[in-house]
């Protein structure tokens, strides 16, 4: 999704520039360019592309000055064009903006200003914006500071705008709505940044933006401002304890994998997170009328592993909702519990549905990974959930991070209702330790295996990924991550629901891979081994992660993965994780771009 990324300096800022959207890189992108303000003026440079290959044929490294912004696109209006790639000018090219977010008013602006005599270039929306200072300056004799705050008046939808002026060399003019900025405080030398990778090899000292906020930025000053009225607003200073090598490949050919790797620290941190924290959230459950877990891609995902874990160990009815459909599908009212999932903080979706919940009453909750986002400072309680940077656009330690702090809270809720006694909790709490054991064995020991599974099956595209009880959105997650990284189409299903349907399209030519649960746990085994039956019975052909002896010597399977034995309370979680790994190994087969998949964002803050 859309990157900005700014710096103002009593030094050439040109090289930082270039890094700090390099640093944005992973949120996904198709474009991207600077304009620098330096004695001759506002130059801008962009063009489709990876940055590295932009800087090159615009020959970003022509240009300097003290001041600059920047910004990586991913297309919403507009196509992926030189013209549509921010930064955007105004006619006479001195003033360069860059805009993340949707302007709804764009057309009714644009044809204000083309009756005012301007010119425009793109099909962007943000492109007004550029025209509604410059006009507010030429035309309505306003300083740029009042043309700026009075653009931003103007719009209607959701935006982080950053603004430099040709005019007015040293100072960046920046501000939100429902669009995530932050500050980035330097010493001799100030940032912005839509997130903190912008600026985080520069400083870890953050001030984060609030909506209807405005700032101006030198390197030696910064202040906030209400867009409202123009008050003053004190902030405090946010100190970042991520670090840039914790955001880097640390020797791993891929973020993806480096990210999978690191599964073992990050369920740990989630084992650290404060008892109280976690007993708040199941008691706030219990006393809830409904709970909904909300989260949308992985993070529904995450929600449903939820849903399972509270059902079988608290006896808990919790929804997983998909938080696009939230709105449409889910009376949420007054007394009601929402949890918000989400590894930024700031996805569009699920902040749509967590404002909903709030403006009908309903208490409000988050399992958030970036400190500062939108989602931890919108709900009544929030769970920080430690993870560090997930730089891959395809998440995967985030989710388990998630999984495990929502199988936390399904422990302390069936202590609450006592459904479990606490002599069961802490038998349960001795498995979920050991788990990051288990994962970082697992990947030493047994990444060769499904190496050679994944060679075996990277050819095939057409793909039913089925599991019964929580190994169904351990297949559903699965599923995605295949479809995200590899390009295959691939279904995910409860294994039950086959027959009700899906099971006309068993042939030679579409493969299943069913997610099978442990032994131990009799009736889902059983049931499992079912469905691998019929779609045997009709000629297909299936492939299985399991970890039964008596399964890998049944001739039943076409391919295979055997897992070691774990305790069943685990098991999903690592056979996940066995699924990530699988379906990184695909991608790489394949020679697929698995840190940057085609048409992906990280982080999706448009509707
Ligand atoms: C995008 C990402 C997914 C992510 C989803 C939710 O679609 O590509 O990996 O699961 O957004 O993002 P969030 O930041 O809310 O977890």
């Amino acid at each position: 999704m859309c990157g900005i990324s700014g710096v103002v300096s009593a030094e050439d800022v040109s090289l930082k520039l270039k890094d700090s959207i390099r640093n944005l890189e992973y949120r996904g992108y198709d474009s991207c360019g600077i304009a620098i303000v330096n004695g001759a003026g506002t130059v801008v440079k962009k063009n489709i592309g990876y940055v590295n290959d932009v800087a090159e044929k615009e020959a970003f490294s022509d240009v300097s000055g003290l001041t600059g912004i920047a910004h990586t696109r991913w297309a919403t209006h507009g196509r992926v064009t030189k013209p549509n790639a921010h930064p955007h000018s105004c006619c006479e090219g001195k003033i360069a903006v860059v805009h993340n977010g949707i302007i709804n008013n764009h057309l009714k602006l644009k044809k204000e200003l083309l009756q005012a005599g301007h010119s425009f270039i793109s099909e962007t929306d943000s492109e007004v914006v550029a025209h509604i200072i410059e006009d507010g300056i030429k035309r309505h004799g306003l300083d740029l500071e009042d043309a700026f705050v009075s653009a931003l008046h103007k719009l209607d939808g959701t935006f982080a705008i950053a603004m430099v002026s040709g005019d007015t060399p040293g100072k960046i003019f920046c501000g939100r709505h429902e669009s995530p900025l932050i500050i980035g405080v330097g010493e001799n030398e100030n940032y912005i940044g839509s997130d903190f990778n912008a600026f985080i090899e520069f400083t870890k000292n953050a001030v984060v933006l609030d909506d209807g906020e405005y700032a101006v930025v030198s390197n030696e000053s910064y202040s906030v401002k209400k867009i409202k009225d123009g008050d003053y607003i004190s902030k405090s200073i946010t100190v970042i304890e991520w670090d840039k090598e914790m955001a880097q490949k640390g020797g791993f050919p891929h973020y993806m994998l480096k990210e999978i790797h690191e599964q073992s620290d990050t369920i740990s941190n989630v084992l650290e997170i404060p008892e109280p924290e976690i007993k708040a959230i199941a008691s706030a459950m219990l006393d809830a009328d409904n709970i909904y877990l909300m989260g949308v891609g992985t993070t529904y995902y995450s929600a449903l592993v939820g849903q399972y874990y509270l059902a079988s160990t608290a006896g808990v009815m919790a929804y997983a909702v998909s938080s696009d459909e939230a709105l449409e599908a889910v009376p949420i009212k007054k007394g009601d519990y929402v949890i918000a999932i989400s590894q930024s903080g700031e996805t569009y979706d699920t902040l749509r549905g967590l404002r909903y919940a709030k403006k009908n009453g309903a208490k409000t909750a988050a399992i958030v990974n970036v400190v500062g986002s939108s989602m931890s400072r919108l709900v009544d309680s929030v769970i920080m959930q430690g993870t560090g940077p997930e730089i891959c656009v395809v998440s995967t330690k985030v989710a388990t991070a998630q999984m495990a702090t929502l199988i936390r809270v399904a422990i302390e809720a069936g202590v609450l209702s006592k459904k479990i006694t606490l002599a069961k909790k802490k038998e349960l709490l001795k498995h979920l330790k050991s788990l990051p054991k288990a994962v970082s064995d697992f990947l030493n020991e047994h990444s060769g295996f499904v190496h050679s599974l994944a060679n075996r099956q990277a050819d095939y595209d057409r793909w039913l990924y089925l599991g019964r009880g929580v190994y169904y959105p351990v297949a559903l997650e699965t599923a995605l991550k295949v479809k995200e990284v590899a390009y295959h189409h691939a279904e995910g299903m409860p294994a039950g629901f086959l027959k009700h349907g899906t099971i006309a399209l068993i042939d030679e030519k579409i493969r299943s891979m069913v997610f099978v649960p442990p032994v131990a746990e009799k009736e889902i085994y059983k049931l499992t081994i079912s469905a691998i039956e019929e779609i045997k019975a009709r000629g297909g052909t299936v492939a299985a992660f399991h970890s039964s002896d008596s399964l890998a010597k049944s001739g039943l399977l076409d391919d295979q993965l055997q897992l070691p034995k774990t305790n069943p309370f685990i098991a999903p979680i690592l056979m996940l994780v066995a699924g990530q790994l699988y379906s990184y190994f695909v991608a790489t087969t394949l020679g697929r771009n698995v840190d940057k998949p085609r048409a992906l964002a990280k982080s999706v803050t448009v509707a």
